[in-house]
């Protein structure tokens, strides 16, 4: 795996960015994997910045998240859909018809991870997959413990997002959450992975991710064994692997 620790918070923010910019630019017809949080949050600004700085063709890529919030609707500013929506899509014009995510609604959800995965996995791989990582080893939400051979199902919030989406958004006590996402198995078939991580609280699992066992109980270990994934680090999220390297 190919390592890269920025010079500051900015430089990861913006390196990250150049990621996603840089496909784009080399393969106007890419499909793109992106994921959504605080970290990816602020490299989808960057992106944004990068863009308008210096405007490249959007119109024939693809977008999709790699994960959605079941049972929200995608009007709430906790949907995956809403959040790429308005830090990616839109921003850089990418046409409505280009943005795949799976329906938080659906009535038959395991069919609809089925669609899902078709339309981005299997044949259709990502050529770039962005992702972040939790505190707890989770990719997407694979969770520790998510056999490495899944493929896209409903998991589960981890019990500090599911909490904070509530108090962040108002979402009721009996509005249960699921998290459908893309599994470990379909995460492996991307054709290129940039795994991003920022600030102190991420340290410890980036030293258990890169440099530990290649264990389900850390979802992200799986990414040593891919042939073409770089990680992309602060230099905090990077502070405990420089004894490694
Ligand atoms: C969400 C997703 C998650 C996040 C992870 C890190 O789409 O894929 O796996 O990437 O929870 O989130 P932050 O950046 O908020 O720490």
């Amino acid at each position: 795996m190919k390592i890269t620790i920025a010079k500051s918070l900015d430089d990861f923010y913006k390196q990250s960015a150049e990621r996603i910019a840089s496909k784009i630019i080399e393969k106007p017809k890419s499909i793109i994997g992106l994921s959504t949080g605080r970290t990816t949050g602020g490299i989808h600004k960057a992106l944004v910045e990068l863009y308008r700085e210096k405007p490249f063709d959007t119109s024939q890529v693809t977008v999709f998240g790699l994960d959605e919030v079941t049972n929200i609707s995608r009007e709430c500013k906790a949907s995956c859909y809403w959040l790429l929506l308005n830090q990616v899509v839109e921003p850089l014009g990418i046409p409505l018809s280009n943005f795949i995510m799976p329906d938080p609604f659906a009535k038959d959800l395991q069919r609809e991870c089925r669609k899902f995965e078709d339309r981005v996995s299997n044949d259709n791989a990502s050529d770039l997959q962005m992702l972040g990582i939790g505190e707890n080893g989770h990719i997407g939400f694979n969770q520790p413990g998510t056999p490495f051979g899944s493929t896209t199902w409903i998991s589960y919030l981890d019990d500090s997002l599911d909490e904070r989406l509530r108090r962040e958004n108002n979402i009721a006590p009996d509005v249960k959450m699921g998290g459908l996402t893309l599994g470990i198995k379909n995460i492996m078939w991307s054709k290129k992975i940039v795994l991003v991580a920022s600030g102190k609280n991420k340290a410890d699992i980036i030293e258990k991710a890169l440099f530990g066992p290649v264990s389900e109980d850390v979802p992200a270990s799986v990414l040593q064994l891919h042939p073409d994934c770089e990680a992309i680090l602060d230099p905090e999220a990077a502070q405990q692997i420089v004894k490694h390297l």
